[in-house]
């Protein structure tokens, strides 16, 4: 590829960019699934709870990124569906790896946990969980 007369203020550039594709595809977060549990107790998706889950999951993903440390419990809904949530990312991600690992989470345990009050995935660089009860 670098051939013998290939002039130096070529190859510099060159061998850069090759290098720039190893530290981007380093930086990606691990979205490997470690755990994925749903709450055994399930609820209709008709229900006003739907979107108190779907309000918690989506504020989790929203703050989380944003906050020293990556940690966030959060609460959402009305006194008659209340959900409540909890998030956390490994702490040497950056702020948008944090929240790209999180939207893979959230459209996770969406799908997994389809009309469960409660779910927890756990993938190798963050986590979320939601419950119909403190966390
Ligand atoms: C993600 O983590 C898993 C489990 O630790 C590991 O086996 C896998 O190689 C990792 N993937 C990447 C792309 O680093």
């Amino acid at each position: 590829m670098v051939l013998p007369e290939t002039p130096i203020f070529m190859t510099i550039p060159l061998l850069i960019c090759i290098a720039g594709q190893f530290l981007v595809a380093q930086s990606e977060p691990n979205t490997s699934v470690n755990l994925l549990w749903c709450n055994l107790n399930g609820y209709s998706q008709e229900e006003v709870y739907a979107s108190s889950v779907a309000d918690v999951l989506m504020d989790l993903v929203n703050v989380t990124p944003n906050l020293k440390g990556f940690k966030y419990r959060t609460v959402a809904g009305n006194a008659l569906a209340v959900s409540f949530g909890h998030a956390t990312c490994n702490e040497a991600l950056s702020n948008v790896d944090c929240a790209d690992c999180l939207s893979v989470a959230k459209d996770a345990v969406t799908t997994g946990c389809r009309n469960s009050v409660g779910g927890r995935m756990e993938l190798v660089d963050c986590g979320i969980r939601y419950e119909n009860y403190p966390i």
